[in-house]
């Protein structure tokens, strides 16, 4: 058995409330009037989805994409798409909503599969991005956190689904 993971705190409860402020008040200046839909990846992204919407008072949609990657470890393997989204994004306005962009494969992934659904326009929003791991180049619209390249978690994001649940976000230390 291998040892509990060492967490170190990266970014405080309140340091993520200020950089979620933030992005929702730039989404605000840009959506207010659009009425969009904006698209959670699961499961990742609920807690950031959850206090962001609630920093939005004017009319949106909520709808969420799920996505599963064989190949397991840190990096993606083939990835498909396990829930697709429910309602028609043909000529709406969608901001597809990210925990973190690591490689990029997921996400481009998530861009190319939405845009041939023909929305009038289609941007992106992460909480966190890693761009040390970057394999395929990705266009982000609002980014929260920048983060180093360690494994994360906290604020929603796991590891083999544990520590969704802490507020905060940490890094997890190597064993050794
Ligand atoms: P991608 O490498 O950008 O395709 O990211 C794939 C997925 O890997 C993300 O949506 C996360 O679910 C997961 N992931 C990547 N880096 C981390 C991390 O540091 N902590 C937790 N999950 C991660
Ligand atoms: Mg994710």
């Amino acid at each position: 058995m291998s040892s509990e993971p060492k967490l170190t705190i990266l970014f405080t409860r309140d340091e993520i409330t200020a950089t979620v402020k933030k992005l929702a008040a730039e989404i605000r200046q840009d959506y207010q009037d659009k009425h969009p839909i904006l698209i959670g990846v699961l499961k990742g992204s609920f807690v950031f989805m959850a206090d962001l919407i609630r920093l939005l008072d004017f009319p949106l949609e909520v709808e969420f994409v799920r996505l599963s990657s064989y190949g397991g470890g840190k990096s993606p393997g083939k990835i498909k798409l396990v829930q697709d989204v429910q309602s028609k994004i043909e000529g709406r306005h969608v901001l597809v909503i990210e925990d973190i962009i690591d490689t990029g494969l997921t996400t481009t992934f998530v861009l190319e599969h939405l845009g041939k659904k023909k929305p009038a326009s289609l941007k992106l929003c992460t909480l966190t991005d890693k761009p040390s791991r970057r394999e395929v180049t990705v266009n982000i619209d609002y980014l929260g956190l920048t983060v180093p390249n360690k494994f994360i978690v906290g604020y929603g994001i796991d590891w083999n689904e544990r520590f969704r649940y802490l507020p905060g976000i940490y890094a997890m230390e190597d064993e050794g």
